[in-house]
């Protein structure tokens, strides 16, 4: 049993971003807006500033209180939609209940949503032929690759099927070639789809919700949940002692598939710029 290192990874991956960026001179700005008072957004945005810093881009925070209005919201992605020093445009999720996310979404410009989110981006998902890839799902792909696993052929099973992580995740799969099922809380005999799984990917966000029983032996095991156990303590979905000596590979939480995501964002940061570069020529 292997775990995976997504730390290490995603320095590897930032440092090349950083490098890319200072030997081309460019001077690239993301917007990160935050609204309310959510403990666990308040950490996730500090951690995308703090990459931003290590890959030599300039992050402008808006954090904007729990009252913000639809319209306050908007107006401020329209000025950034506009704004030349602005090239990637991230509004953390979810929103507090009274904030219509669907069209805050929809309102980011498709060339500066590097979350991928907007429909525009996720149809050129679909269709593999796209410039942001979605962060999450990108970030899994890259550790997939970093264990040297041959995607094309294999079982993949992915559990969960939101738009964020469970959909675009079984798009990157099939595009590398694998034989892709998508489970979910309707899944009938859950265990014995994922115990088919060469590759298994779990985005559910129940602590302990994979045990030993619906893994394969040898399976490369990758999992995507963020969730609080009894103790408070930082877990995944997986059963990691359980599970863990049954894998081939398997990550970590934390330390897995989070710092992933954030160096995938700075990925698709560099990315709007460039796309933004050659929109004005
Ligand atoms: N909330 C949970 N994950 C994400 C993400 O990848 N991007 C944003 N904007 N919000 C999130």
């Amino acid at each position: 049993m292997n775990i995976i290192d997504g730390k290490q990874v995603s320095a590897a991956v930032k440092e090349r971003i950083r490098a890319e960026i200072e030997r081309d001179g460019l001077d690239i700005g993301l917007a990160v807006i935050i609204v309310g008072n959510d403990p666990a957004s308040r950490v996730y945005v500090n951690n995308k500033k703090k990459a931003c810093e290590v890959c030599s881009i300039k992050s402008y925070e808006y954090a904007l209180p729990e009252d913000t209005t639809q319209e306050q919201l908007l107006e401020l992605i329209d000025t950034l939609n506009a704004s030349p020093n602005v090239n990637g445009i991230l509004c953390q999720l979810p929103l507090p209940k009274h904030l219509d996310e669907k069209a805050v979404i929809e309102a980011i410009s498709p060339l500066k949503d590097v979350d991928a989110f907007n429909a525009v981006n996720v149809g050129r998902i679909m269709i593999g032929d796209y410039a942001f890839l979605p962060c999450t799902p990108a970030g899994v792909m890259e550790l997939i690759h970093s264990t040297g696993t041959e995607v094309s052929g294999k079982e993949c099973v992915v559990i969960g099927r939101s738009n964020i992580v469970g959909k675009p995740m079984a798009m990157l799969l099939l595009h590398e070639n694998g034989t892709v099922t998508v489970c979910h809380s309707r899944t009938k005999d859950l265990a014995e789809v994922c115990r088919r799984a060469d590759i298994l990917v779990s985005a559910v966000g129940k602590a302990g919700f994979v045990t030993a029983d619906m893994v394969k032996d040898g399976a490369v095991v990758i999992d995507v949940g963020m969730n609080r156990n009894a103790d408070g303590k930082l877990c995944g979905d997986v059963d990691f002692d359980e599970v863990a000596p049954k894998c081939s590979y398997i990550t970590p939480v934390p330390g897995g598939v989070g710092p992933m995501t954030i160096a995938m964002l700075m990925q698709n940061t560099l990315k709007a710029k460039r796309l933004q570069i050659q929109d004005e020529q």
